[in-house]
């Protein structure tokens, strides 16, 4: 028995016959007035997959949700991948909810609250805040693992790696002579001030052109495509996420290095990390979608991860995080010199894989990992950035655009503004 909105009913109607139920038929607007005590009946309102739901930027939960992402980051130190993902999943269910939740009876009938979850909810709603997270944020070792980690080529094992050496700052790693930073870990400490800060929309679009217009002094063809946050609707982001490729086939070939060629004669290139060997960047088409759950799927499309020098005058007014009379100041993080650097992902799939990198950069994470665990568990298929395979037909799915994926995988379609999950 599944509870509906009273759209099903109406469109039944017009058909003439009970329609099958989709995504905008469940009800989103879970009973959040119900009093404490009371059972609500068992709805299938709101849908285990990310992919099934609507989640907007706007996040009525927040208290819990950051609650939840700290236990998850604190789960990922720890490498519980298991703990760390479920408290993701927690996250990602209550961010979909159109109202904030007030009382334990609402989250009854969600999926994927575990008992924990609910436990850290109770203490939030009871004291309004939860001591377990309350402990884990003023803990030593969280909160120096949290500040490696935020340097840009520092992940959770190397940070471990310098804890456990004893180090608790930026300062005693760059004095200990036994530490050799990458190439990647160097501009990361580098530019950290700068890569720290959130990138505005304006300042995404300043790139998009610097970059569109290299490219398109390559090949004229050329087409760039901001994905990531920004194309979810976000504001700011933490860095930005371009596809690049080009209207022929086979013309992308070769494009991405020259692209990082002229934004290094220009002088912005910052860093570039090292691109993929040659051999790497055709995409075999007989080999099928990887089954694994993590993001190292997307390495077979040559991609770079930058950090481009911005500067402010490149920026529309107003939208820069330069602002006017700071510019004067001697900050000595970036804000007094009228540029930033900024951290930029650029992708270039061949064109009729298009379709599936843009889903895959779109994400969110989240989104994403639950579109490919719903495509392997409901419908016997494999997707990932590059295809999608039909293990059933033993062939391989084409895809124009990224309506034709969810109609493959028979979801209703959802705009990019809606995943984030
Ligand atoms: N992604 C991927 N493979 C990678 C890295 C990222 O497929 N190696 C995808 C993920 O689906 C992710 C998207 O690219 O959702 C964008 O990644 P990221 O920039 O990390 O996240 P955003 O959602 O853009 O968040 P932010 O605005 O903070 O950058
Ligand atoms: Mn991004
Ligand atoms: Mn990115």
């Amino acid at each position: 028995m599944q509870l509906l909105d009273i759209s099903w009913f109406t469109d039944s109607m017009r058909e003439g016959r009970p329609v099958a139920v989709e995504t905008r038929h469940h009800i989103q607007d879970i009973s959040p007035t119900l009093p404490e005590g009371t059972t609500p009946t068992p709805v299938a309102a709101v849908s285990q997959y990310a992919c099934q739901r609507l989640t907007t930027i706007e996040n009525n939960n927040k208290v819990f949700t950051d609650a939840f992402e700290v236990l998850a980051e604190s789960y990922e130190f720890s490498e519980n991948e298991g703990a760390c993902l479920a408290f993701r999943r927690a996250a990602s269910v209550l961010k979909s909810l159109p109202r904030a939740v007030r009382h334990l009876g609402a989250v009854r009938v969600l999926p994927c609250l575990g008992e924990h979850a609910k436990k850290v909810m109770e203490e939030v709603l009871e004291c309004g805040c939860s001591f377990e997270v309350v402990k884990i944020c003023s803990d030593e070792k969280y909160q120096t693992l949290k500040l490696f980690t935020s340097v840009f080529g520092v992940g959770t094992k190397t940070a471990e790696k310098w804890y456990c050496k004893g180090l608790r700052s930026f300062r005693e790693i760059i004095a200990e002579p036994c530490i050799r930073l990458n190439r990647m870990q160097q501009s990361g400490f580098l530019h950290h001030g700068d890569i720290s800060r959130a990138v505005s929309r304006a300042e995404a679009r300043a790139l998009g052109s610097i970059i569109d217009e290299a490219a398109r002094g390559i090949t004229p063809d050329a087409m760039l495509t901001l994905t990531g946050g920004f194309r979810r609707g976000k504001e700011f982001g933490h860095d930005v996420d371009f596809l690049l490729t080009t209207a022929e086939l086979g013309k992308e070939n070769g494009l991405l290095i020259n692209v990082i060629d002229r934004l290094r004669q220009q002088g912005i290139l910052l860093y570039s990390s090292d691109l993929q060997p040659a051999s790497s960047s055709t995409f075999d088409v007989n080999e099928l979608p990887c089954r694994r759950r993590t993001f190292s799927v997307m390495d077979r499309f040559p991609k770079c991860f930058l950090i481009l020098r911005l500067d402010g005058s490149r920026v529309e007014e107003g939208g820069s995080g330069l602002q006017r009379g700071e510019e004067e100041e001697e900050e000595g993080d970036g804000t007094g010199r009228g540029w930033r650097a900024v951290r930029v992902d650029l992708v270039s799939p061949p064109k009729d894989r298009y379709a599936f990198a843009l889903l895959g950069w779109t994400g969110s994470r989240q989104f994403l990992r639950d579109m490919r665990t719903f495509a392997r568990r409901e419908r016997h298929m494999l997707l990932d950035n590059h295809g999608l395979y039909d293990k059933t037909k033993e062939e391989f799915l084409a895809a124009q655009t990224e309506k034709d994926i969810f109609a493959h995988l028979g979801l209703d379609y959802i705009e990019p503004w809606h995943r984030n999950a």
